[in-house]
Parts: structure tokens; sequence; C-alpha cells
């Protein structure tokens, strides 16, 4: 199978073309990828021989039209994909996530190519902190923020052209990725490349906040298994029971890295921040039976955080403009 990932650069897409690599070589990938900040071919260095590299927007049709026609899928994943950014600054969000995603579903039309769209669980906005229930794919869209609304029009997008222009695609909507090469402006991978690098964690507000985490590997996993059985037109919702609020999630950080419980300090809070993500991925786990194998965070979390410690060569030089740029927000 002749699969183009775009987004390859990225946090995710980089480990989905590892994972590809080692559970499915019989594939042949080419990554699309622009590069952005959040881009860094040196995420994909050890399978670099093994891949095609193109240097590129999803938003430049003439180069998105070529390389669909020469594919027999294409997996989403490019975006402008964090929320603090997109509160300064939504124009690339737009760009990117709509425009861009537009792009690809008028290649993919043209050429009878199958789609797997990546997408979020944002796109179902928050639910109450002591609420029983779980996102499902019944859940109406409400989202919150200009990321998260981008990617909810890009999934109307895809479900659009499923239905006028009867092209052949899938959804995923996942809950919040831990592991290693995501961007230290996320997260995980601040607080813990802050205390490596002699600066206190930073937690927005109260830390109540709740996030549904899960190992970039189990995401990855279930979307090779939507893209073996799933069905199309359908929406697949990916998670696997990882609900904890922020504060807790620090305080695993700082007792594995051998910090004091109060050595961090409370920021800003996020404007509009969602309060908790929760997903039900019943129809995941029973149709396609998907199931995760991160079953304990906190020893993905211990692997996570030896990943950046053993790998400063690969953060360090974006950390600095990363933090500058968090001070200026007061965060
Ligand atoms: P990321 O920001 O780490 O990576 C995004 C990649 O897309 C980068 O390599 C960047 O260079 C590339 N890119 C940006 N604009 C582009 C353009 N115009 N053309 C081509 N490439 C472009 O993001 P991520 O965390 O890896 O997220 C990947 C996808 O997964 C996104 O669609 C995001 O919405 C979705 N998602 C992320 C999470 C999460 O927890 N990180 C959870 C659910 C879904
Ligand atoms: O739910 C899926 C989404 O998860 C993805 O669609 C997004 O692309 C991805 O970035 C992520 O969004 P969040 O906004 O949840 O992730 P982030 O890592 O930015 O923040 C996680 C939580 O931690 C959130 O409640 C805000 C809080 N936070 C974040 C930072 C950067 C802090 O308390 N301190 C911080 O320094």
């Amino acid at each position: 199978m002749r699969m183009l990932v775009t987004g390859g650069a990225g946090f995710i897409g980089a480990n989905f073309v590892h994972y590809t690599r080692q559970h499915h070589p019989e594939h042949q990938i080419t990554v699309l990828d622009a590069l952005t900040y959040a881009g860094n071919e040196a995420s994909l260095a050890p399978v670099r021989d093994d891949i095609e590299f193109v240097h590129g927007s999803v938003a430049d049709a003439a180069l998105v039209d070529e390389l669909v026609s020469r594919s027999d899928v294409v997996v989403h994943f490019a975006a402008e994909s964090h929320n603090d950014n997109s509160l300064n600054d939504p124009s690339p969000f737009v760009t990117t996530n709509l425009i861009g995603t537009f792009t690809i579903l008028e290649a993919v039309r043209k050429h009878g190519v199958r789609l797997h769209h990546i997408s979020t669980d944002e796109v179902y906005g928050d639910l109450e902190l002591d609420d029983p229930k779980k996102f499902t794919p019944q859940t109406p869209y409400n989202p919150s923020s200009p990321y998260s609304s981008t990617k909810a029009g890009s999934d109307l997008l895809v479900r659009a052209w499923v239905r006028s222009f009867g092209i052949h695609a899938t959804i995923s909507n996942c809950s919040n990725n831990y592991g290693p090469y995501q961007h230290v402006e996320k997260f995980i991978p601040r607080q813990i490349t802050n205390v490596l690098a002699g600066l206190r964690p930073k937690l927005y507000g109260k830390g109540e906040n709740v996030r549904d985490w899960i190992h970039v590997d189990d995401h990855n996993s279930a979307v090779h298994a939507i893209l073996e059985k799933g069905r199309s037109g359908e929406t697949y919702l990916i998670g696997a029971d990882g609900e904890k609020n922020n504060l807790e999630v620090l305080m695993q950080i700082l007792e594995l890295l051998g910090q004091p419980a109060d050595a961090f300090d409370h920021v800003t809070d996020r404007a509009g921040h969602d309060l908790r993500y929760a997903i039900d991925a019943t129809k995941l786990r029973d149709e396609l039976g998907w199931t995760p194998q991160y079953t304990d965070f906190r020893d993905g979390l211990a692997a996570t955080v030896a990943w950046y410690r053993d790998n400063e060569s690969w953060w360090g030089p974006l950390k600095q403009q990363v933090e500058a740029k968090y001070a200026a927000q007061g965060q």
C-alpha cells in the first residue's frame, strides 16, 4: 500500500511513521510536511532512508494533487495543533486545518483515494467534572477554541464529502496523547523539560482540568485498526480510559524527577479553558477489537520522562523560544 502521511514530522505523525515501519513494513510511506515550528525532520531520522519526505503544505493544491494521485491511502495528521497558539493568532489554524483539509478532500475525490482524517475529542466541547457521561460518536459538536472549531469544521467537511461525493473516508477523534517527540509547548513535555532545564513547572489555574491521556502508540495502533477494518463514512473515538487532572499528572512528573511536590508555579489560566474530556471508545473496542497496550499511565509517563532525559539534543534548541513566548503571556 502506498501511504501518504501528512504532518509526519509532527508528534503523532512521526510516531505513526515509526509504528508503521515497525509493524507494517510492507507499506511505502511518503510524508508531506510544511515543517512549521512544530515539525522536526529529526523526529524521522531513524527511518529517513526508508521513506520519501516532501517539504510542502497541505494547502498547496497542485502538490497535494500530484502526491495523492500516486497514493492508495492518505492519513491526514497535518494541523496547527496548539490551543494556546490559536488564542493568539487563529489565522494559520484556518489555513491549515480548514483549507488544508479541503485541499486533501478535493484530491482524494478526484483520484478515488481512501482518506483517514485524524481529529480530536475537543470537537465535542467539554464535560463537567462530576458528569458520569463521556463523549460518544453521538455527542453533538460544541468546540470552544479557534483550534477545536477549525478541527470540528474539518471533520464536517469530511462528512459532507462522504455524503455528497461518496468519497471513501473514515474519521477518528482521539483524546490527549503523550509520548516521545511531543513539542515542548505541550503540557507533559513542557513540565518535564522545565525540570530538566532547571525551571519551575507551570500549572494553569488550580490544575483541576481533566484530560483523558493515551500513549501515542495506542492512538496509532487504533488508526491502523481503522485503516484495516473501519467502515467507510464512520467516525471512531479513540481513548484508553486515562482520565487525570493536571495537578495529578504534574505530581507524578515531579516525583519521577525527584522533585518536591510543591516545586511548581500556578500561572494565568487559559482563556475558555475546557474543564474535562473523557472518551467512550466502546465502538472501537467492540467493532474493531482494538485494545490499548499502555494500561499503566505511570509506566508510560516514566518512559516518556526517560526519553526527554536522553534526548536533550532534540528538545533543547526549541526550549528557550517556547518559554519566552509563555513568559510574555504570564504563563
Ligand atoms: P504537531 O503540532 O506536533 O504536528 C503537526 C505537524 O503538521 C507538524 O509536523 C507541522 O509541521 C505539520 N503542518 C502544520 N501545518 C502544515 C501544513 N499546512 N502542511 C503540511 N504540514 C503541516 O501535532 P500533533 O500533536 O502531532 O497532532 C497531529 C494531529 O492529531 C492533528 O490533526 C491534531 O489535531 C490531532 N490530535 C492531536 C492530539 C494530541 O494530543 N496531540 C489528540 C487528538 C488529535
Ligand atoms: O484532547 C486532544 C487535544 O489535546 C489535541 O486536540 C490537541 O492538539 C493537544 O494539544 C491537546 O490539547 P490540550 O489543550 O488539552 O493540551 P495541552 O498540552 O496544551 O494542555 C493540557 C492541559 O494542561 C490543559 O488543561 C492545559 C494545561 N496546561 C498546559 C500547559 C502547556 C498547564 O496547566 N500548563 C501548561 O504549561
